[in-house]
C-alpha cells in the first residue's frame, strides 16, 4: 500500500488524519499517528471514545513524536459529502479554543477531490466568525492555511471548495450585517464589487425612476414608507459555450434590508432579527458571482428586489391597492406580507427577461419556521421535472428543501373583493402555501420553484449563508448537456 506521507514530518500547528465510521483496523495516516503515539488512538477506539462518527474529532498532543504538536483523529462517517463536510466543520471547532494556524491533513488514499473538497468547505464555513463590529476579542485568530498531503488531490482542484467558502461566508456577513449599514443602495453596491473582473457578468442596477417606467408597483409600494431608495438589482451571466444554448436560470432573492412590518409593525421583542431579510438576495448574488467565476456553463439571470419595510406618514397602508409589473392589481391587507409584494415584481421582470426557468430564494413566512424548522427550507414547485431537479440538488448540497404543495383548491385563498389578489388573509391557514400560491401568479407560465428559506437563514441569531450551495448544485446539473 502506498503512504501518503510521512506523518511524522508534517509541520503544521495541527496534523488531522480521518477515521471511518464505526472504525474496523486502523490503516493509513491514522495508523501511522497511533504507532507515534504508542497506541493511544487505538486505546481510544477500543473504549469507544473515538467512534468514526462524521464530525467527532478528538485531539492529542503528539509530545515529541510528531512535527505537528497536536493531532486530531476526525470522523468521516460513512464518507459522503455531508460527513466530509461534518468533519470540516469538526476541526473547525477545535481550533477556536488554541491559536491554529497551520493545520495539515493526510486523507486517506481513497479520498479525492470530491472528498477532500467538502471538507475543506466544512473548515472554512466552519471557522467562520462575524467580528466586524467588536473592537476587542479573546477568541484566536481562526487557521489562516490549510495543506493537504495527498496524491489524489491537486490543490488546484480545490478551488471550487475555496470559493464555495467565501460565497457562503459572504452571504453570512451580508445577512449578519446590521441594516443601518447595509441598505438596499449598499447591497447593489457590493454586488456591483463583487461582479467586477468576472468575465461574462455584468449588474445593473435599478434606481426609483427606472423602477416607476417598469410599472413596479409592488417594490416601489414597499419602498414608500422608507428614506432608502429602493433597488431593483440585475445581474446577468452569459458563458462563452452554454451546455443547453437557450436554456437561462433565473434568479431571484427577496432583499428587504429590514422588516419592521410597516404600518401592521411586528411586535419589538426580535425584530433586530430582521435585518437578516435579504438573506434570499444575499445567496442570490454570492451564488451568481460563484458560478460565473468557477466559468459553468450556464445562462443566468439574477434580480433582486431590494427595499427596506418600514412605516412613516408615505408608507403604504392595509387597504391600500398597488399594480405590479404585470399589471395585476393587490390589495394590500397586511403591510407585513411585503416579501410577496416585491418578489412579484421581480418574478415578472425575470421571466420578461428571457429566463426559461425561475427559482427564487425568500425569508418569506413564519409559518414555514413553524412547519419545518431550522433544518429543511419549503420547497414549492409549478413544473415536476424543474421541482425534482431542485429537490436533488437540495440534498446533495447540505441545504435540505422538503416539497410543499400547491393546489387550484387554495386559490381562494388569495382572492380580495376590491383587487385581483390580496396579500394576505385574516384566516390562519397554510400561511407559507398562501405565499406560494401568491408568488405563483406573477412567474408568466415559466416553470418556477420557491425556497422559502425563513427558517434556515438565520440560526441562533447567525446567518447561514442557505442557498448558496442549493443554487450551484442547480447550476452544475444544468451545466451538463439536457437529457433527450
Ligand atoms: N420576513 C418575514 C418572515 C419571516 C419570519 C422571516 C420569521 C424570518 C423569520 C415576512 O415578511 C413576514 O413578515 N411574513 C408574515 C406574513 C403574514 C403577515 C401574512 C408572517 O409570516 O407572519
Ligand atoms: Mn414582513
Ligand atoms: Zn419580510
Amino acid at each position: 500500500m502506498r503512504k501518503s506521507a510521512d506523518v511524522a514530518s508534517v509541520k503544521a500547528d495541527l496534523l488531522v488524519v480521518c477515521l471511518p465510521g464505526p472504525p474496523g483496523d486502523l490503516t493509513g495516516a491514522v495508523a501511522d499517528v497511533d504507532a507515534a503515539l504508542g497506541g493511544r488512538v487505538r486505546a481510544a477506539v477500543a473504549d469507544g471514545e473515538i467512534d468514526g462518527k462524521a464530525g467527532a474529532a478528538t485531539r492529542f498532543h503528539s509530545g515529541s513524536a510528531l512535527a505537528a504538536p497536536r493531532v486530531a483523529v476526525v470522523g468521516v462517517g460513512e464518507g459522503s459529502a455531508e460527513d466530509w463536510r461534518s468533519a470540516g466543520g469538526g476541526v473547525a471547532s477545535l481550533t477556536s479554543r488554541v491559536a491554529t494556524k497551520v493545520v495539515a491533513i493526510v486523507p486517506p488514499a481513497d479520498a479525492g477531490t470530491a472528498e477532500v473538497g467538502a471538507f475543506v468547505e466544512g473548515l472554512g464555513t466552519g471557522v467562520y466568525r462575524f467580528d466586524r463590529f467588536t473592537t476587542s476579542s479573546d477568541a484566536p485568530a481562526p487557521p489562516e492555511r490549510l495543506y493537504v498531503h495527498s496524491a489524489a488531490v491537486r490543490t488546484a482542484d480545490l478551488k471550487r471548495a475555496d470559493r464555495v467558502v467565501d460565497a457562503v461566508n459572504g452571504a453570512r456577513d451580508l445577512s449578519n450585517t446590521p441594516a443601518n449599514h447595509l441598505t438596499p443602495t449598499d447591497l447593489a453596491d457590493h454586488a456591483k464589487a463583487l461582479a467586477d473582473g468576472i468575465a461574462g457578468l455584468s449588474v445593473t442596477v435599478l434606481g426609483p425612476s427606472k423602477l416607476e417606467k417598469l410599472g413596479a408597483g409592488g417594490l416601489l409600494g414597499v419602498a414608500r414608507g422608507s428614506d432608502e431608495p429602493a433597488r431593483m438589482i440585475v445581474m446577468r451571466y452569459r458563458p462563452s459555450s452554454p451546455a443547453r444554448p437557450g436554456e437561462v436560470l433565473g434568479l431571484v432573492g427577496k432583499a428587504v434590508t429590514f422588516d419592521t412590518g410597516g404600518i401592521s409593525i411586528k411586535p419589538s421583542n426580535g425584530m433586530e432579527e430582521m435585518k437578516m431579510d435579504m438573506g434570499g438576495g444575499a445567496a442570490v448574488i454570492e451564488a451568481t458571482a460563484l458560478i460565473a467565476a468557477l466559468g459553468l456553463p450556464v445562462e443566468i439571470i439574477s434580480v433582486v428586489p431590494a427595499t427596506e419595510n418600514m412605516p412613516s406618514g408615505r408608507a403604504v397602508k392595509p387597504g391600500d391597492v398597488l399594480t405590479a409589473l404585470n399589471g395585476k392589481t393587490i390589495e394590500v391587507i397586511n403591510t407585513d406580507a411585503e416579501g410577496r409584494l416585491i418578489l412579484a415584481d421581480a418574478l415578472t421582470h425575470a421571466a420578461r427577461e428571457g429566463a426559461t426557468r425561475l427559482i427564487d430564494f425568500a425569508t418569506l413566512t413564519g409559518a414555514i419556521v413553524v412547519a419545518l424548522g431550522e433544518v429543511y427550507a419549503g420547497l414549492f414547485g409549478s413544473d415536476d421535472e424543474w421541482t425534482r431537479l431542485v429537490r436533488e440538488a437540495a440534498d446533495s448540497s447540505g441545504d435540505l428543501a422538503w416539497p410543499m404543495p400547491l393546489h387550484a383548491r387554495y386559490a381562494p385563498l388569495i382572492a380580495s373583493q376590491v383587487a385581483d389578489l390580496s396579500n394576505s388573509s385574516n384566516k390562519r391557514q397554510a400561511g407559507a402555501v398562501y405565499a406560494a400560491q401568491f408568488l405563483r401568479e406573477f412567474t408568466e407560465g415559466v416553470p418556477w420553484c420557491h425556497v422559502d428559506v425563513a427558517g434556515t437563514a438565520m440560526v441562533s441569531g447567525k446567518g447561514t449563508g442557505f442557498g448558496v450551495r442549493l443554487i450551484l448544485a442547480v447550476a452544475e446539473r444544468l451545466a451538463e448537456p439536457a437529457p433527450l
